[in-house]
């Protein structure tokens, strides 16, 4: 991929606030990031920190109100899906845009078939007859190793193992041939082996197919395994992202720090899941003014109370939102 080719998504401070009766949840801080066209990018951070709600935010996913998505630019293409009207978004989602959500809004619908289900989309977008539709959801199902497909579109989704399952899903994201999949990990913890298969599959029909991909997960090891950039979520904002290499290497801020000493056996190890850290997650229901993590961080110093910190370049491709990385690397120039 080359480094100056123009992203396929280029996000840049998306903000998203759910109204609640206890006042104003502040979800998504001034989120930015970019895609390239065919990388795999790699998202972490513990349960809470924003991640699925900064990716539904992206494709208008989440119910207006309690969301509310206060600020930002999303570009796909020259298209901002923050401001592109509702005709638009539910033309991009499922065609230009395929995504894999754990959660009922957008998973399989239990008392319709596989076969519509994955018709669906091709009908929708692709304005396939009935028959031509049916093929192609055979070739799917074919292509994500689901034996027996035709047969198997006349099924119902409990009548799939739950890998099964998340192979499915994914042939319904892929079905009109996305630029982007965006892959959120099933909080339900699927079988080690039948994850290990999964990511498999998503690594050969990237070589095939040549998507670029956002792939949410709690597994460091499958990080280590797939990705070609990662980015650390912390409280609603992204605390550092860079190459998958340099950020194992040498990751910077004090959070992505401590979520790397919990992982011994980094690239060996089959399941590395995000171990939980020590204290309290934070409090977001206030606009963030100082920094996110100072109450867990064994670095804080004055300016951390008083300064949320932006994030800035420390390498190539490389950035951390960390003050006293800032004044280290300053210090050391
Ligand atoms: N409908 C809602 N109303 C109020 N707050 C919400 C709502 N949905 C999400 N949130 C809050 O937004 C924040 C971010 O949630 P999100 O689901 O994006 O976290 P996550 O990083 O995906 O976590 P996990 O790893 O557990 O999936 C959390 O504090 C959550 O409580
Ligand atoms: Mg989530």
């Amino acid at each position: 991929m080359p480094d100056g080719a123009l992203p396929v998504l280029d996000v840049k401070d998306l903000k998203t606030v759910f109204r609640t009766r206890g006042g104003e949840v502040h979800a998504v801080n001034n989120v930015s990031f970019h895609l390239q066209p065919g990388e795999l990018l790699g998202v972490v951070g513990e349960s809470g920190s924003g991640k699925s709600v900064t990716m539904m935010s992206l494709i208008g996913l989440l119910p207006q109100p309690p969301a509310d998505i206060r600020g930002g630019q999303v570009m796909l293409g020259d298209i901002d899906l923050r401001t592109a009207p509702a005709e638009v978004l539910r033309g991009v989602r499922g065609k230009r845009i395929g995504f894999v959500f754990q959660d009922p809004m957008t998973s399989l619908n239990p008392v319709f078939t596989v076969g519509s289900q994955i018709m669906e989309p091709l009908r929708l977008h692709m304005g396939m007859t009935k028959a031509q539709a049916t093929e192609r959801a055979v070739e799917l199902l074919e292509l994500v190793g689901i034996p027996d497909a035709r047969k198997r579109l006349k099924s119902y989704p409990h009548q799939f193992s739950g890998g099964m399952r998340q192979r499915v899903m994914i042939a319904i994201a892929l079905a009109c041939d996305p630029e982007v999949l965006i892959a959120d990990e099933p909080t339900t913890a699927l079988d080690v082996t039948i994850q290990a298969q999964i990511l498999e599959l998503v690594k050969d029909l990237r070589k095939k197919l040549g998507m670029a991909i956002i792939w949410i997960t709690h597994d460091l090891g499958v990080i280590a395994g797939i990705a070609d950039r990662v980015m650390v979520m912390y409280g609603g904002q992204v605390v550092e992202q860079a190459p998958v290499k340099d950020l194992f290497a040498r990751p910077q801020h004090p959070y992505t720090r401590a979520l790397l000493k919990t992982v011994p056996h980094l690239t060996g190890a089959r399941q590395a899941r995000l171990q939980v850290i020590e204290g309290q997650p934070p409090i977001l229901t206030a606009h963030p003014t100082a920094c996110a993590f100072r109450a867990r961080c064994t670095h804080r110093f004055e300016r951390c109370d008083a300064e949320n910190p932006l994030r800035r370049p420390v390498g190539h491709g490389h950035d951390v939102a960390c003050h006293w990385v800032v004044n280290a690397e300053v210090a050391h120039a």
